[in-house]
């Protein structure tokens, strides 16, 4: 892989793991590097309001540099914006800075990247993705009209393919994804399959979600609560996918305050939703094949009796991290 890709896939992999935790902000993942190609500091954005990657990646690369351990105390996006900006020393001059994302121009819930870069004096700005959102888009040709030396494209499709959540949104089309748990030999029934660390990471993407859809039998069988109890986030509504109106309303998930639970055979409802994660057996996954794009598999080392799930044809992993002792993948379909 050619040296400025390299660094690219460096970003990549930084902000893979917070994929649908930054919604309804953007993934994006940054790395600083110096002339020999040497990594200064590594950043990912986190969750929307937290510091965006440019400024982590800043921030790891000025403690790397002048060992001032002040940064460290920093966690705040201005109060690093503007420490960064008083106490840079012009070491920055010289450095490069890849990110998966054209950095952003606009005061949002953060002060703009692109006024910290242009400060900073960066001499190299790299870009995957255009920001193609009303608000923020502009910051390259913002940096090169400051004289950073900007380049566009680098990765571009894998960098696309990270952004897909937050292109979803500008289009207003709900980002929608199939969470599946399974045991090594991939059994997905029989009670709870993954360790508390893959629960707890599940909790927060319900957090960050605001529909779950969920199979008819499941419900009845499982009878869910489907909160983020274990990260004390918002419970998304529930769609419950099924031919029959009537369940049990003593199943906990009916009890869970401020969201909305409904039935319905169709999944016409979806639509009016942003962020989308659908659970299920071995029906639900066939029932959602073809209409599915994405799937987020949680993968236990252990072993478990019962029937292997077959998993739809033709899912390509784009990212793969160990959570606790079990396995979280990112797949895509390609049809
Ligand atoms: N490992 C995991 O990640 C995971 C997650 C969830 C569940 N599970 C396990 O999976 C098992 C249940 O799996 P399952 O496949 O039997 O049930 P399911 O996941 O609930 O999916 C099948 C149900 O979806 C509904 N459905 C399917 N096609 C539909 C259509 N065209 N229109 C309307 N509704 C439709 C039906 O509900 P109705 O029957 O109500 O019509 C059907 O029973 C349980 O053992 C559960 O513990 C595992």
């Amino acid at each position: 892989m050619p040296f400025g890709a390299s660094l690219m896939q460096k970003a990549l992999d930084a902000a893979w793991p917070y994929q649908v935790l930054t919604f309804p902000n953007p993934a994006v993942g940054a790395v600083v590097s110096n002339d020999a190609g040497e990594i200064l500091g590594i950043g990912a954005h986190h969750k929307a309001g937290l510091p965006h990657a440019e400024v982590l990646a800043l921030k790891e690369a000025y403690l790397a540099l002048t060992h001032d351990k002040r940064i460290e105390a920093l966690s705040d996006s201005m109060a690093l914006h503007l420490f960064l900006k008083e106490n840079h020393q012009d070491l920055f001059l010289n450095l490069s800075l890849h990110v998966t994302l054209e950095p952003c121009n606009h005061f949002g819930k953060t002060p703009p990247c692109s006024s910290l870069i242009e400060a900073l004096g960066i001499k190299r700005v790299v870009i995957g993705s255009f920001d193609e959102s009303a608000n923020a888009k502009g910051g390259g040709v913002y940096l090169q009209s400051r004289g950073v030396n900007v380049s566009f494209g680098c990765l571009k499709e894998a960098c696309d393919t990270l952004l897909t959540p937050f292109t979803c949104k500008e289009k207003q089309e709900p980002f929608i994804f199939f969470k599946l748990a399974l045991s090594a030999n991939n059994v997905a029934t029989g009670g709870m399959i993954t360790s508390l660390d893959s629960r707890t990471m599940v909790h927060r993407l319900r957090d960050c979600c605001d529909l779950m859809v969920i199979g008819g039998n499941t419900v009845r069988v499982d009878r869910p609560t489907l909160d983020a109890r274990l990260c004390e986030g918002k419970a998304p509504d529930i769609l419950i996918y099924s031919h029959s109106p009537q369940f049990d309303k003593s199943i906990p998930l009916f009890h869970i305050p401020n969201r909305k639970v409904f039935v319905d055979s169709t999944l016409e409802s979806i639509k009016s939703y942003s962020m989308v994660m659908i659970e299920g057996g071995a029906g639900m996954l066939k029932a959602m094949e073809d209409k599915v794009e994405w799937y987020l598999i949680f993968q236990s080392t252990h072993e478990k009796e019962g029937e292997a799930i077959a998993l739809p044809k033709g899912l390509k992993k784009v990212f793969s991290q160990a959570v606790g002792e079990d396995t979280m993948s990112w797949y895509q379909r390609v049809w």
